[in-house]
């Protein structure tokens, strides 16, 4: 099974970034499944219908978030609506929307999917991630109920980030970290043959700070005198996520790339596919 992941689209620049290429490396890469991260991709701050609907029209199996989820208000009534919607899993009992889902992917796997948000620098008020990622995987096991395991798990900090990985090595296919919007070079397969990355990268303006116009950040590290409020940067976007070829027969990770696609980063595709 050919897996894609992309990381957090941040704005205008990123979103269209993605609309643009997604449908054509779906069809180059003959991908099965994609999931890609919108949490920042109106405006940079949460993410609208309209945006949820238009990335799963470009290609996209499942939308994930993560702490903006909410940022725009109408999320708050179609998180409910959208299978392929995904917030936190460890959010309060009674939140909007899911945290987790089963799907098909175009080569008839079932794939679970989760989205999960870490606690440590972030939320310490959140259900513990790692009792959340493992209730969720031991009601739907890899081999048995599910085909593939797809984990987003949504941090700051990279030793958690690591941990939910070793967590679930062998028991998912895909650990991938977003959030911090810069992609690691850690890309790799886990012992127990885990594909795991700490963080995807966005895919957005990699001239700025975290997708932001980097003029207002600045300002505040310097001063602490706010001057404006933070918009995102609309220079040309670079696409970033993690390619995983998941085996059909174990649902574990056979190869693993990063993915690099535009003006900024080095580029880097596939070479196994
Ligand atoms: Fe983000
Ligand atoms: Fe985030």
């Amino acid at each position: 099974m050919r897996f894609l992941f992309l990381g957090d689209m941040v704005g205008r620049t990123g979103r269209t970034a993605v609309f643009e290429r997604l449908p054509g490396l779906v069809e180059d890469w003959r991908l099965d499944f994609v999931v890609v991260n919108g949490e920042n991709a109106a405006g940079g701050f949460g993410i609208t219908e309209d945006i949820f609907e238009t990335t799963v029209a470009a290609g996209a199996d499942v939308v994930t978030t993560g702490n903006h989820v909410f940022d725009q208000r109408e999320a708050l009534t179609f998180a409910s609506r959208h299978d392929r919607f995904l917030r936190p899993a460890n959010y309060p009992p009674g939140t909007p929307g899911r945290g987790s889902g089963l799907f098909e992917a175009k080569n008839g796997a079932r794939v679970l999917v989760a989205n999960v948000m870490g606690r440590a620098f972030m939320h310490p008020e959140l259900d513990d991630p790692f009792r959340a990622i493992g209730d969720i995987v031991s009601a739907c096991p890899l081999g048995e109920q599910a085909d593939a395991v797809i984990v987003d798990f949504h941090a700051e900090a990279t030793s958690e980030k690591q941990c939910v990985g070793h967590f679930l090595d062998g028991r998912a296919s895909v650990v991938v970290g977003t959030h911090t919007h810069v992609p690691t070079a850690d890309h790799q397969i886990l012992p127990g043959g885990t594909a795991y990355q700490s963080d995807a990268g966005m895919c957005g303006d990699y001239d700025s700070s975290l997708g932001m116009e980097k003029e207002e950040p600045l300002n505040r590290f310097l001063t602490r005198v706010p001057r404006g409020r933070f918009e995102a940067a609309q220079g040309p976007a670079t696409i970033c996520g993690l390619a995983v070829e998941i085996s059909d027969r174990t649902g574990l990770a056979e190869k693993v790339s990063a993915v690099r696609i535009g003006p900024r980063l080095e580029p880097v595709v596939p070479s196994f596919w």
